[in-house]
């Protein structure tokens, strides 16, 4: 027999807090020593901002690979995909002279996003914020649960294989049709929302429209991948939203729906477990949070006012302003775990000017008890108290740095200090949107 290929070089981009830690920027970056990009989870309730020169790039459901020539982007298995989001997504990147074609392959196993589950989406929040129970999630509304929902459901589902084969398709919807209707027209009227019925022909046409468009992309992912991987092919794995919104092990139920640590790789795109030995786990110097559930280290003060407008925290994909906060080093040290993160890239320290000190959480107190492990109970996390270490901030302005050295000595402290308590190394500093203002370690 012959010896088998050694390995080839993999790694992925993981956010190791609440999502739009920076990691579209760090993707694109790295992209330049890869070959493959791939998202394994989520869909379009991710949005990655690449600045490239004067543009701004802002990506959904591409890969951010898409922004450099000759890279092949993987759509995986594990990814649900709004074919009306992709089809509007593919447009924008060509009118702003991004060439995509078959440099883009979707998943024929990747679930679809329906326009009733976005509804469903819609009316589980507006349930949930009538109710006494919990607060609502604050979702996207992108029907990524109930998307995820009906895979999990199986009866109900339409993965791309089905949206690509009219047949098929008119068949699926006829009988989904038939189940929403009889399920969403008591959800609608619990809610007091009017209710359209689905009509399966009218959505099979939609469908097929941009079942048409997609058709040339929708492939085989799992083998693409696997062939790259044995040609020696160098692959990097994107991941969508933050681990502190994972499904199993993020501030349940405040998350979403996928597994948004580097652990969905391998059922996201069908690789095997542990083939991914680079972990780049991406820190905000700083936390954010968008839509509801605790957050520890909120700051609904003139600090998170700073690193709000400083920072220019507002969602790419809803516009929604995003909560502010100090680092939560109990938060990254759970994600980093759980990913087994192998070094840090630690962004939008430039934010972090101008604040005359700088707090860390690196402990929980509650119940009279003091503990760095992350809880598993949406409660304890909204009601524990921050142990903070306060050290020095620094008042000027980062962004011109371009080595470390530049960097002034409490900033370098600062990053250092990431390092003390997580345990692993920074490798990359980043203090500005820009690929030029990213500082190796
Ligand atoms: P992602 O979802 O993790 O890819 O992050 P987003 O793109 O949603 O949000 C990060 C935002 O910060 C984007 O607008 C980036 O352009 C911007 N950004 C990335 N790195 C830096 C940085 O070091 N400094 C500043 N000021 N902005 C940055
Ligand atoms: P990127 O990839 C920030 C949040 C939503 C909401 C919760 C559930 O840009 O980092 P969902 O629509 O997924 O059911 O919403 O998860 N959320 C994100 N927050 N960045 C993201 O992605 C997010 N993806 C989901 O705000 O609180
Ligand atoms: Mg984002």
């Amino acid at each position: 027999m012959a010896p088998l290929p050694s390995p080839a070089p993999t790694a992925a981009v993981i956010g190791m807090q609440w999502g739009d830690e920076g990691k579209g920027k760090i993707v694109d970056l790295l992209t330049e020593d890869f070959d493959v990009v791939v998202r394994f989870n989520g869909g379009a309730n991710a949005g990655h901002s690449v600045v490239i020169g004067d543009r701004r790039y802002a990506l959904h459901l591409v890969p951010c690979g898409i922004l450099r020539p000759d890279r092949l982007n993987i759509v995986a298995n594990g990814v649900v995909v709004d074919p009306e989001v992709l089809c509007a997504e593919i447009d924008g990147l060509t009118a702003q002279g991004v060439q995509v074609g078959a440099n883009l392959r979707i998943s024929d196993r990747a679930h679809v996003v329906m326009p009733y589950h976005k509804q469903t989406d819609a009316w589980l929040e507006h349930a949930q914020a009538r109710s006494e129970d919990r607060a609502p999630i604050g979702t996207t509304g992108r029907g990524i649960g109930p998307c995820y929902a009906d895979k999990a459901w199986r009866s109900t589902a339409i993965r791309m294989a089905d949206l690509v084969d009219p047949a098929a398709l008119r068949t699926r919807l006829a009988h989904i049709a038939g189940v929403k209707n009889a399920t969403l027209a008591g959800l609608a009227a619990w809610v007091g929302e009017p209710f359209e019925p689905i009509d399966p022909d009218a959505l099979a046409a939609t469908y097929g429209a941009y079942a048409d468009r997609l058709r040339p992309h929708v492939a085989d992912t799992n083998a693409l991948l696997h062939d790259a991987l044995a040609a020696g092919r160098r692959v990097l794995f994107e991941g969508g939203n933050g681990t502190l919104l994972d499904v199993d092990h993020g501030s349940f139920p405040y998350v979403t729906s996928s597994s948004t640590s580097a652990l969905g790789i391998y059922p996201g795109a069908g690789v095997p477990g542990g083939s991914v030995t680079r972990i780049v786990g991406i820190v905000k110097a700083y936390t954010t949070r968008v839509g509801g559930g605790p957050l520890p280290t909120e700051q609904d003060n003139a600090v998170g006012r700073h690193l709000r407008e400083r920072g220019r925290e507002y969602g790419t994909t809803t516009g929604r302003p995003r909560r502010c906060g100090w680092l939560d080093l109990v938060a990254v040290r759970h994600a980093v775990r759980l990913s087994g993160t192998t070094e840090i890239a630690v962004m939008l320290l430039d934010v972090l000017a101008g604040l005359e000190s700088l707090a860390v959480c690196t402990a929980y107190r509650h119940g009279g008890r003091t503990f760095d492990t992350f809880p598993a109970s949406a409660a304890v996390l909204e009601a524990v108290e921050p142990a903070y270490e306060t050290v020095p901030g620094f008042v000027a302005d980062i962004s011109a740095a371009r080595c470390w050295d530049d960097l002034p000595a409490a900033a370098q402290d600062y990053v250092a200090l990431i390092e003390r308590v997580v345990g692993v190394p920074v490798s990359l500093v980043s203090v500005g949107p820009d690929r030029a203002q990213t500082l190796a370690r």
